[in-house]
């Protein structure tokens, strides 16, 4: 396909040469973005009388009807186009002859293309922020079914104090809102009209930017034309914030991995979200999560890769810079093919309380209540802790749990136990007198939850 910038060339340019400079093989997907982004930039041409009204009706015309050409399947896009803003802009001017031609006054593909990029992020961020939203609300429904299920706290991956899985599962859920709440940030950034910046300097013609940011829903226009066609600062936020996403989604997957194996079996996952192995028949696998976890890489690389991209180009825009849609689309096709996943697995898992309960019932991890009932009782807690300890090891050489230890033996050890220690180390009430904020008593779960719901419902 002929290149529009042809004039000063002599020559044709090298296929080799098209083939490493066309990014339409990525860029075409935002061909809906560039046809819209170039409705509204004609309309100011057309309403500030940069061209004649009857040709940016035209062009306007034009434009709507490749729109419309793309989507049903009539139009196909050339993949030997240097890039969609070329193709949409040739094929209009096939269609319309030299009024297509007058489509680029006052623009340049630079801020051209940093306002598609802007704009199709913006719609993807909004995808995700949606997903990621109704991952909260399927773990706020498992956090309530489940906020008296008691399961072992761990520091260390060893068992530490008593709490709920509902719990647990509210510890995912604040992370997501803070997600959410850094991709809603990110958004701010991003609603930053770039279009009027030219190529670099601005223009020499009268243009309405606050037109084209109030057709397009922008909140406001970019203020400096070098920074409006070289930042990209919103793409480093957003696979910033999706990285982080990412190792939210990745460590949760660590801990469903781990508690699907018999080793713990705390969950099973729904058949429609496991699979098996080609060899050993008893196998299920939690392979969605071992991907989401795996995924995360690919993430973090696409991260890497725009910060490593932007990091030591001078201004204003660098060919370098169209290596910024691979990475950002890829970012974001990840995270949303793993919150595709990841939410309904969430959704089907089976909790196996009892085995929690069981769980919980061995590691000593009421031995900080018992201390706590010594302290109860007037011991200074260092004391209550030595104590406890010492009854700890006892229980150990004796084979038994806190709970099976006889008065007798916890007197021995302290005189001030007395049969209310029972009541004060049973797990149960243990995780029901951990009322603080935030804490994991049943009540206070129910805190967060709404809390949690309060915050995606925007109340
Ligand atoms: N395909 C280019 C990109 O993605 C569009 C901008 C081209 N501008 C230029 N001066 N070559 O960045």
């Amino acid at each position: 396909m002929a290149q529009l910038w042809k004039g000063r060339f002599k020559k044709e340019l090298a296929k080799e040469t098209n083939d490493f400079n066309s990014s339409i093989k990525f860029d075409s997907r935002m061909f809906e973005e560039d046809i819209t982004g170039s409705i509204a930039h004609a309309m100011m041409l057309g309403a500030s009388g940069i061209i004649e009204k009857s040709e940016s009706d035209k062009i306007i015309g034009g434009l709507s009807e490749i729109l419309d050409d793309i989507k049903s399947g009539k139009l196909k896009i050339d993949m030997d186009a240097e890039d969609i803003h070329t193709f949409v802009e040739g094929e209009l001017t096939a269609r319309l002859g030299d009024t297509g031609k007058r489509l680029h006054t006052a623009r340049s593909r630079n801020d051209q293309v940093a306002l598609d990029i802007r704009m199709l992020l913006k719609k993807e961020t909004t995808e995700i922020i949606a997903m990621l939203k109704s991952l909260v609300l399927v773990l706020c429904d498992k956090a309530e079914e489940n906020k008296s299920a008691i399961m072992p706290g761990y520091t260390h991956f060893q068992r530490a104090q008593p709490i709920t899985f509902g719990h647990h599962l509210m510890a995912y859920t604040a992370m997501l809102l803070r997600d959410i709440d850094r991709l809603e940030s990110t958004f701010k950034r991003m609603n930053v009209l770039p279009l009027g910046s030219g190529a670099l300097a601005g223009t020499t013609y009268p243009i309405d930017r606050n037109m084209v940011a109030e057709k397009l829903g922008f909140d406001s226009v970019s203020q400096n034309s070098l920074d409006g066609v070289s930042d990209r600062d919103f793409c480093l936020e957003l696979a910033s914030a999706l990285s982080i996403v990412m190792v939210h989604l990745s460590r949760f997957s660590e801990e469903i991995i781990m508690w699907c194996s018999w080793e713990f079996k705390f969950v099973e996952l729904d058949d429609a979200f496991s699979t098996g192995s080609s060899i050993m028949p008893q196998k299920k696998n939690p392979d969605i999560a071992e991907l989401v976890r795996g995924k995360s890489g690919r993430v973090f690389g696409d991260l890497t890769a725009l910060l490593t991209v932007m990091k030591g180009i001078p201004l204003a825009y660098n060919k370098d810079m169209q290596e910024d849609k691979e990475a950002i689309f890829d970012a974001v096709d990840t995270v949303k093919m793993c919150l595709k996943a990841f939410t309904p697995m969430i959704e089907t898992m089976t909790v196996l309380k009892d085995n929690m309960r069981a769980a919980a019932a061995k590691g000593f991890i009421n031995a900080t209540d018992c201390a706590d009932y010594l302290v109860g009782k007037g011991l200074p807690f260092r004391d209550a802790y030595k104590a406890t300890g010492e009854l700890v090891a006892l229980c150990i050489d004796k084979g038994v749990t806190l709970e099976t230890l006889s008065l007798e033996e916890y007197k021995k050890i302290c005189g001030l136990f007395d049969e209310g220690v029972y009541e004060a180390i049973n797990l149960e009430n243990c995780v029901l007198k951990r009322l603080s904020q935030g804490g994991p008593a049943p009540g206070s779960v129910e805190k967060q939850i709404a809390l949690a719901k309060q915050k995606i419902n925007g109340e």
